[in-house]
């Protein structure tokens, strides 16, 4: 895979070689994210961070990563505040925000619009999820995570049990992990959902035509026992037809400190995208696994800004210069005096 001025429009342009590629990049981030050392590398590069539906973490981490490799970011955020809401085309936009920016992110409720946009733009876009379709960046960390925690139980990806918990018809971070995951050797995915909101027919015979082994249940018990990672989501309530259909499946799936001890195996992972729902009637995943050392999903999210730095390294094609222009910084927050953080 070349990503030297190319687009990120979906997971199946990787192949094992890109993946390792891009986390071997993301290792060499540490020390910024840390705080320890800053590199200039893209000083006088524009990220144009086109966000047309809500979004924090995917909006303020690719920012953060830009900014951490010395670029500014120009932002918008949400519909409304733009020319779309006028009747502008995608391909207008992209033909005008193209000319402000040197690479974009984009995200968007319609499936295929990023694509859409990406063809008209003249220069690189990253996916930052395109309705229910795909998530690429987020299923990159994710899979960053889940390689780092099974490390550190001495285990691979290969051979990895995973349950993935939820709305997985609609969730595209579980589309686009599904897809990444089918690339490694005897997964065994446990898919715990309702039947309407089950994984498509095409992820499932992708993951069974590669050789994984994929059970469906709705039996939230039975199918975290035997699992080395969770992977809980958030019923997509923004993409069914009504909000009284998404209230009848909040809820359903609910993982708690007590289920936690009497269900799973000592050294389960626990994972989220985020956000997760917190309100009574969903309660997804409670707030008492807070203190659980085997809850990932703070250390996802600071994966997130390792592997965003990597895609713009990688694409921008400075990858070899970083530490050219590194130095120690000049000022220390509390953050970068603590030990555990990024790892
Ligand atoms: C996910 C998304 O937007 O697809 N969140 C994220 O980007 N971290 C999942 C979700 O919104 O539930």
């Amino acid at each position: 895979m070349n990503f030297v001025n190319n687009h990120i429009l979906s997971v199946s342009q990787f192949d094992l070689p890109a993946i390792n590629q891009v986390f071997s990049v993301a290792d060499r981030m540490v020390p910024y994210v840390n705080r320890q050392r800053v590199t200039r590398v893209l000083e006088g590069c524009i990220l144009g961070n086109m966000f047309f539906e809500p979004s924090t973490r995917t909006r303020v981490s690719f920012g953060c990563a830009f900014n951490l490799l010395g670029g500014e970011v120009r932002e918008t955020t949400e519909v409304r505040a733009s020319a779309i809401v006028k009747g502008e085309s995608f391909y207008d936009t992209a033909r005008v925000l193209s000319g402000y920016s040197d690479v974009i992110v984009m995200r968007h409720k319609i499936e295929g619009s990023v694509e859409e946009f990406a063809s008209a733009s003249r220069v690189p876009v990253l996916n930052g999820g395109d309705g229910a379709n795909e998530h690429p960046s987020q299923a990159l960390l994710d899979l960053y995570t889940i390689r780092k925690e099974m490390a550190g139980q001495g285990k691979g990806i290969d051979n990895l049990r995973i349950a993935l918990i939820g709305d997985l018809r609609y969730g595209r971070a579980v589309h686009s992990l599904c897809k990444l995951l089918t690339l490694y050797s005897n997964v065994h995915f446990t898919l715990i959902s309702p039947p309407e909101l089950s994984l498509g027919d095409e992820y499932i015979s992708a993951m069974r035509g590669a050789g994984h082994k994929v059970v469906e249940s709705m039996d939230l018990y039975a199918g975290i026992s035997h699992a080395d990672i969770l992977y809980v989501t958030r019923t997509q309530e923004e993409r069914f037809p009504t909000r009284e259909e998404a209230d009848l499946y909040r809820g359903l799936f609910r993982l708690n400190q007590s289920i936690y001890t009497e269900y799973c195996e000592p050294n389960t992972v626990i994972m989220h995208p985020l956000p997760r729902d917190s309100r009574d009637d969903a309660n997804e995943l409670d707030s008492d696994l807070n203190e659980n050392p085997n809850l990932a999903i703070f250390r996802q999210t600071d994966n997130g800004v390792l592997i965003r730095m990597a895609l713009f390294a990688l694409i921008l094609n400075v990858e070899n210069q970083i530490e050219d222009t590194a130095r120690d910084v000049n000022w220390h927050t509390r953050r970068s005096s603590e030990s555990g953080g990024t790892p």
